[in-house]
């Protein structure tokens, strides 16, 4: 991989011979050795990852200019990273993909100067920036240099964000200061067993807490998925991750001034669901699975769910109705009741926003008890990030379209993108319950005295409690106040939406001109 090989003399030969050299990143020897690893090369992965024979590189001839440590010696075309555009379902995408196989992907000078320039080029066009990450991170022979080179692309990564969808894949080591460019995109993909992120590594977190953990479990596609909440997206290698980036793509406009690409449904839009009339269980106790709902509601029940393994208590994700991208956002009552914590809050508020940054509507599904009541939630603070899903919503622009299907208790309904905080059209299931709290707690909060001195206080609390029941727990107090625009059947509920995103689509509205807000970071 150096460039001491003869080369030819004839320019076109030489320039050809130099693109071979290019193509074969770090030599058979390597790619073999990337390969036993599970792993594809880098220009393997983009292959894979846009339309046939689209990929037109950039900068396939730059060398690092680094002469410390005998770096002159191997200085190999292209310099780690392969770099270029290309489409996705025919539209056009800046890709870079790093050579783990040259320098173990390091990121030098150089290298970042081809990452940096294919930005550039997609911000000022309006592209999607796909980043394939496979590297050992900065360039531990040019010093500061590549540390320069990492803040380029942390800079652009952020002037980006919300212009363009910014999507990485983790596709190997992603260590040190090298996870914050994917931690300021969008989305980020991980692949079991062969990609791992994290700020330090084993044997740093071994010298300074004396804790011993391998890389699987201290920063491995699982932990990130499940635990951390960094990842958003798991399969199960390369392919089946770069497949799952196309997936993504389809439902995404390429910038910020864009519309979401409309698909042609053959799923009629008027389809009614009657599965959904029974769906809620009468047993208000009792739960059920909200992703069902979901699927049933969705063009041809196809789900794209986001952070999938993650604060499962909410689902996100993207789908289409009628064709049109939807986000969809919903509590979850088969897991913790549905309840919303600190972790649910976060990740339903980054969704939330990006769908705002790129225009596509957003889908509440609600049934939420409350915030989930706890000591370790209070003082990890839950105040300070259940706040950001309330800001979130409120903030949002896109239209905003609600379906309560159950529970809308306390905080949690004003959060859930109610009628309040600019939710455009919002819609009840028979079903709903609407409250300050469930039934059980307001009774006891507001008659403890008359239940204690009752002859029978638990049938007195009964009795109570259902008189209340009566009164609140059903959709249509919120309805005589306009709080709830239609009580609708569940069957209904596709179709209805359908009519709603088709009505508001062309809704325009907007925000006090400022800076920019100051989110409860
Ligand atoms: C230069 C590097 C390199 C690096 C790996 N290589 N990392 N060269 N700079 N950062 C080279 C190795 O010397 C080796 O070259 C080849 O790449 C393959 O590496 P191996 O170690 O043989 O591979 P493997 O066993 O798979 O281990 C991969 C690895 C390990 C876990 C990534 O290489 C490693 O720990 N690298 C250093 C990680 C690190 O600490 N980076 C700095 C992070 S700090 P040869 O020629 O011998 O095959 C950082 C700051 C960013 O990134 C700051 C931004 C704010």
């Amino acid at each position: 991989m150096t460039s001491g090989r003869s080369s030819p003399k004839d320019p076109k030969a030489r320039i050809e011979a130099l693109r071979e050299e290019s193509r074969g990143g770090g030599g058979p020897e390597r790619v073999e050795a990337q390969h036993a690893k599970g792993k594809l090369t880098a220009r393997e992965r983009l292959e894979l990852l846009l339309d046939p024979a689209s990929f037109e590189e950039i900068d396939a001839f730059v060398r690092h200019r680094c002469h410390d440590f005998g770096m002159e010696k191997q200085r190999s075309p292209g310099d780690g990273v392969v770099t270029g555009h290309g489409r996705i379902h025919g539209r056009r995408v800046f890709a870079f993909s790093q050579d783990f196989t040259i320098l173990g992907g390091s990121l030098s000078e150089t290298n970042a100067r081809k990452i940096t320039k294919i930005m550039d080029l997609a911000l000022k066009i309006g592209c999607p920036i796909i980043g394939l990450n496979d590297s050992g991170g900065a360039r531990i022979q040019e010093g500061v240099a590549s540390l320069g080179g990492y803040a380029e692309i942390f800079l652009r990564n952020t002037l980006a964000s919300g212009v363009v969808p910014q999507i990485s894949a983790v596709l190997g080591p992603c260590a040190g200061g090298a996870v914050y460019s994917p931690a300021i995109t969008d989305f980020i993909f991980m692949v079991e067993r062969t990609s791992y992120m994290y700020v330090t590594g084993p044997n740093v977190v071994k010298t300074v807490t004396g804790e011993e953990v391998d890389h699987e479990t201290l920063g491995g596609a699982a932990a990130h998925n499940q635990k951390s909440g960094v990842a958003h997206f798991l399969a199960s290698d390369d392919a089946a991750c770069l497949e799952k980036i196309r997936r993504l793509l389809a439902y995404l406009p390429d910038n910020n001034l864009a519309d979401p690409p409309r698909a042609p449904s053959s799923d009629p839009a008027d389809r009614s669901v009657p599965e959904l009339d029974a769906i809620v269980p009468p047993d208000p106790g009792k739960s059920y699975d909200m992703k069902e709902v979901v699927h049933r509601v969705v063009d041809g029940g196809e789900f794209f769910e986001v952070h999938e393994h993650f604060a499962m208590n909410i689902l996100v994700g993207f789908a289409r109705l009628d064709g049109r991208t939807i986000g969809i956002v919903a509590n979850q009552p088969a897991v913790l009741a549905g309840t919303l914590d600190i972790d649910s809050s976060l990740k339903a508020a980054r969704f939330i926003r990006f769908c705002d940054c790129f225009n596509i509507p957003i889908i509440t599904f609600e049934d939420v008890p409350g915030f989930l009541p706890g000591i370790d939630q209070e003082h990890r603070g839950i105040i300070r990030n259940g706040a950001k899903l309330l800001y979130a919503y409120c903030e949002a622009t896109v239209p905003k379209i609600t379906f309560i299907t159950r529970k809308a208790y306390g905080g949690a309904y004003d959060v859930m993108s109610s009628k309040h905080i600019r939710g455009d059209l919002n819609y009840a299931w028979p079903t709903a319950e609407i409250a300050v709290m469930g039934p059980k707690g307001a009774v006891e909060i507001i008659f403890k005295k008359k239940i204690a001195s009752a002859g029978d206080p638990a049938a007195e609390e009964e009795k109570l409690v259902e008189e209340y029941r009566e009164k609140f727990a059903n959709p249509l107090v919120a309805a005589e106040r306009g709080y709830i625009d239609d009580v609708i059947l569940p069957r209904e509920t596709r179709s209805r939406l359908a009519a709603a995103l088709a009505l508001l689509s062309n809704k325009r509205e907007s925000n006090p001109p400022k800076k920019h807000g100051n989110i409860p970071l």
